[in-house]
């Protein structure tokens, strides 16, 4: 028995990322470019499960695969310290590696100083440690990227690491920083005026991705993998997926779960869907609504009498508002990623989420 390809577990890198090409491509070009390329400063926006974190990791394969190094943390107390130890983690892997035993053997002495001030430099502060490092680094020609996952403004350490790298890129160093976050985590982010320098930032917002590339990536999961499937079943995988990366991966695990053969039919997906759904619910859906204020959830219910697509005058006629008032509202749901405009017309953005807000 072939194993299950899909990941649906957070965090996790699926065997093929539907849509994403252009983003790492970009993103690789950027790494071997080097100070100045403006995709270095990046920010990934996007609502649960639409696979940023996922993303920030094959972004980090890609700085690797350029000759960078990586330290990727999350927003949380100790993240600047944290850095600094993952960057020294990193760059000692990077040494210890076929390229470094021969550096080593030549016995260039900045890599011995590396070691050696790792362990007599504890009073200096962080941007200081930082430079030091970076002194080595660029002795030997290596970038140091910066992931930062789960931003938010609510750390001072966010704000500190904000402000220093803009003296980073001022001083030219070979250095990127890509952060990721929720949209209402990213929009408070940015508008704090003490870290005004990332809103320069290039911003990505991972949104629904397109039926073609999730039928893609889906059937290159199940072909990989030892198994088929047939067109029909393909689209009512896609139908139901709705292009949402968690969702794809749940779909998939259940119906590859389903399948008895070397074939995934339709009667699979079918039953994979249904129990995809359900999980959904609990992973997703749920967890965004608890984050929603009242006021946010009578939108949401007003909304969700539509059905489909929901006229904002309607919405606020339902709720007993002026239109003016109603469009505040708007804007947070959009924020936070729960509601998109498409043609005039708001939508959920989540998939089910409509249902969910009308059988509460
Ligand atoms: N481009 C993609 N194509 C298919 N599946 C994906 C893609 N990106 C991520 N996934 C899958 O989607 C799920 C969610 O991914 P990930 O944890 O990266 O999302 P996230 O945006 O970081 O979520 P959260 O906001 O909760 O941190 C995982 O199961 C992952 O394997
Ligand atoms: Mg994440």
């Amino acid at each position: 028995m072939n194993a299950n390809p899909f990941t649906p577990t957070f965090g996790k890198v699926p065997p093929h990322l539907a849509g994403r090409e252009e983003i790492i491509d970009e993103m690789g070009q950027a790494f071997a470019n080097g100070p100045g390329d403006p995709n270095l400063s990046s920010i990934i926006v996007g609502a649960r499960g639409t696979g940023k974190t996922a993303l920030l990791t094959c972004i980090a394969e890609e700085a690797a695969s350029r000759g960078w190094i990586t330290a990727s943390v999350s927003a949380m107390p100790g993240m600047l310290d944290d850095i600094l130890q993952r960057a020294q983690e990193a760059a000692e892997e990077y040494l210890s590696d076929s390229n470094g035993v021969s550096i080593r053997e030549i016995g260039i002495p900045q890599i011995l100083s590396l070691q050696f001030e790792r362990k007599t430099e504890e009073s200096s502060n962080w941007r200081t440690k930082m430079n030091r490092l970076f002194k080595e680094l660029e002795a030997l020609d290596i970038g140091l990227l910066i992931t930062v996952d789960e931003v938010t403004v609510k750390l001072d350490e966010m704000v500190q690491l904000a402000s220093v790298y803009q003296h980073f890129v001022r001083e030219n160093k070979q250095v990127a920083l890509v952060m990721a976050g929720l949209p209402f985590q990213v929009s408070e982010l940015v508008d704090d005026s003490r870290v005004s320098f990332l809103r320069r930032a290039r911003r990505r917002t991972l949104g629904r991705l397109p039926d073609s590339e999730i039928e893609n990536a889906f059937l290159a999961t199940v072909e990989d993998a030892g198994k088929r499937i047939g067109d029909d079943a393909l689209l009512r995988a896609a139908n139901a997926i709705d292009g949402f990366p968690y969702m794809m991966q749940l779909v998939g695990y259940r119906s590859w779960a389903s399948s008895r053969s070397d074939e995934i039919t339709a009667n699979d997906v079918e039953r994979g869907v249904h129990q995809a759904v359900d999980e959904f619910r609990l992973g997703v859906i749920e967890t965004t609504f608890g984050e929603l204020s009242p006021m946010d959830v009578r939108f949401c219910e007003a909304m969700a009498e539509d059905g489909g697509a929901s006229r904002l005058s309607d919405v606020a006629t339902r709720m007993g508002v002026k239109s003016n008032y109603a469009s505040q509202y708007k804007r947070r749901l959009l924020t936070a990623g729960v509601i998109e405009v498409s043609n005039g017309f708001l939508r959920f953005a989540i998939p089910g989420f409509g249902e969910y807000v009308r059988q509460r």
